[in-house]
């Protein structure tokens, strides 16, 4: 029988039973069973706490290091001993038993598995949120090249014969476009990594950006491939994101909810790692965007420095506006630059709010038939690629 003593409480840990008896010789009334998230200060243990709240869970929060401001932000932060320290156990057992822990949450290796031993050895009724850290890593790393390897025929399909990016390379891009919040679909992804190993070299457009989801995935394309630099246009405005065509959820009710200062540094800091020296953007519409871009074939600002351009265009992502009208005009637009055997994607080809891309879509498709090499719908968006 081991026993520890805390205060005016003694906790006695019986052998052959997993039983745990609590003995609160100033009372005997428990709260309500928690999770204890240890140490609450890790990023991830910050991120479980505010999980946690939201589903109304019963949260103690602890750490072994102070921090004020997350204490102020969790409502209380408890400081227990580092688990290797000789106090450790005694008030670790007294934070359960005075505050009714049945489960915790610990997103560090080493404090995951002396828990995990501690609770088996001693038969505590507490049970270990999730696996330990090391093996959810590994978990996530199975998960990711499984689906590179159920992706790479449809990749191949895509390209029309065999794409030449590694597992590797194709889990990368797929692990970055994961990071960052956005419109594109993991399909879309996967498409916009066949294409570029057919296209030609030239710049990379896209219209529509948010915070760079698929800026970044052409950014690393366009820097795998040596296509040229990448050029992206937003004007992050609340009037030119109001959708006209599209029911008011979409047209109103989204468009108001952002902060259009947010915006483009969420942008920047998702797509400055993977574009510096080769990307840069315009706060700009694709109408005002355009004639800058014709003008000065180069733009600079103080986060990417000064990026030029080459005034033909080798891969353009259409995903702005998505009323008729500015579809049609984006294409009007962009598509005189495209160079032979560059690519076009039309995002939102097939979409339940309105149909601006599909009409545009079909028109070019019809128009241009004799100038089309290959065209596929993938994820939503139609690819062309024109001869
Ligand atoms: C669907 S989101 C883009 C999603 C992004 N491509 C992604 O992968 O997450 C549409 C974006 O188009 C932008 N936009 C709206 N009108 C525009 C215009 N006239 N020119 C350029 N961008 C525009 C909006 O500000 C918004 O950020």
């Amino acid at each position: 029988m081991q026993q520890w003593k805390a205060g005016q409480q003694t906790l006695i840990l019986s052998e052959g039973t997993n039983q745990m008896q609590l003995t609160n010789h100033a009372e005997n009334r428990l709260p309500e069973p928690a999770i204890l998230v240890f140490p609450a200060t890790h990023p991830d243990g910050q991120q479980y706490f505010e999980i946690a709240q939201e589903h109304d869970d019963r949260i103690v929060a602890a750490s072994s290091t102070w921090d004020a401001e997350l204490s102020c932000q969790m409502g209380e932060l408890l400081i227990l001993p580092y688990v290797d320290e000789p106090s450790f156990p005694a008030r670790f057992l007294e934070l359960v038993r005075t505050r009714n822990i049945n489960r915790i949450y610990s997103p560090v290796a080493a404090v995951y598995s002396w828990l995990d031993r501690f609770i088996s050895e001693n038969k505590l009724p507490i049970r270990l949120v999730g696996s330990s850290p090391i093996k959810r890593e590994l978990v996530r790393f199975d998960r990711l090249m499984s689906k590179v390897t159920r992706s790479r025929r449809f990749i191949d399909e895509c390209a029309g014969g065999t794409c030449d990016l590694s597992d590797i390379e194709i889990a990368a891009v797929f692990r970055m476009a994961s990071h960052i919040y956005g419109e594109s679909n993991e399909h879309k992804i996967a498409a916009m990594m066949a294409i570029f190993c057919s296209a030609p070299t030239g710049d990379v457009i896209e219209i529509g950006s948010l915070v760079g989801k698929s800026a970044a995935v052409l950014a690393l394309l366009a820097k795998r491939y040596q296509t040229g630099n990448v050029l992206a246009i937003d004007p992050w405005q609340a009037s030119a994101a109001t959708q006209h065509d599209s029911p008011y959820t979409v047209r109103v009710g989204l468009v108001a909810e952002w902060d259009y200062e947010m915006l483009p540094q969420d942008f920047a800091i998702n797509t400055l790692p993977v574009g510096l020296g080769s990307f840069n953007y315009l706060r700009q519409e694709s109408v005002t965007g355009c004639a800058l871009f014709q003008k000065t074939l180069s733009v600079t600002n103080s986060t990417f420095g000064r990026v030029d351009y080459q005034g033909k265009i080798a891969v353009m992502h259409i995903d702005g506006n998505h009323d008729y009208a500015q579809v049609k005009r984006d294409c009007e637009l962009w598509l005189p630059m495209m160079v032979k055997g560059g690519w076009l994607i039309l995002d939102d080809y097939v979409w339940i709010h309105g149909d601006g891309p599909r009409r545009v879509g079909d028109t070019l498709l019809e128009q241009h038939a004799r100038d089309i090499e290959r065209a596929f719908v993938c994820g939503k968006a139609l690819f062309i690629k024109f001869n």
